[in-house]
């Protein structure tokens, strides 16, 4: 009789520990559910491909459409050609112009201005995708663009806020 009494005991303490291992390897999504993210790139942009990497780790779903006409794409989306840079992606009705850190997009995501969206213009050393190793990395600006003209939405030194 005391046995099994011990044994109903452990098994529950069993049962709870595995629900909480169930509910910690989710937090991120239980935290923010990030809209699909579709970045066009031209097939031979080898950046491109370093930059969704590195939003796909910071837990974007990104579909990748290869195209040998991603200007026609800026052009259709209103991307300023100021602001310019390797690939476009688009999410949550957003323009993401460039190498811009995951970081921003989802404050983006998260503070919704009125606004076409974030770009990186350039390529700037240091920024994701844009690594080199030994090379110092840039600072530079995130512009939210838009109708309403242009802004800094961030500044970044590499991958961190400057
Ligand atoms: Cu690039
Ligand atoms: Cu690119």
């Amino acid at each position: 009789m005391k046995s099994n009494v011990t044994i109903g005991r452990r098994s529950l303490l069993v049962g709870l520990a595995t629900a909480a291992g169930a509910f910690a390897a989710f937090p991120v999504r239980a935290q923010q559910a990030l809209p699909k993210m579709t970045v066009t790139k031209d097939p031979s942009c080898g950046c491109c491909g370093a930059w969704v990497e590195h939003v796909r780790e910071a837990g974007f779903a990104v579909e990748v459409i290869e195209s040998a006409e991603v200007n026609r794409l800026k052009v259709r989306l209103g991307v300023p050609q100021a602001l310019a840079s390797c690939h476009t992606a688009e999410i949550g009705g957003y323009v993401i112009e460039g190498h811009v850190p995951a970081d921003a997009i989802k404050r983006l995501l998260t503070e919704k201005p009125r606004a076409k969206g974030l770009a990186v213009p350039g390529m700037p050393v240091g920024s994701p995708g844009m690594e080199v190793e030994g090379v110092e990395p840039d600072t530079y600006e995130v512009v939210l663009f838009g109708p309403s003209g242009q802004t800094t939405f961030a500044r970044y030194r590499g991958a961190s806020a400057a």
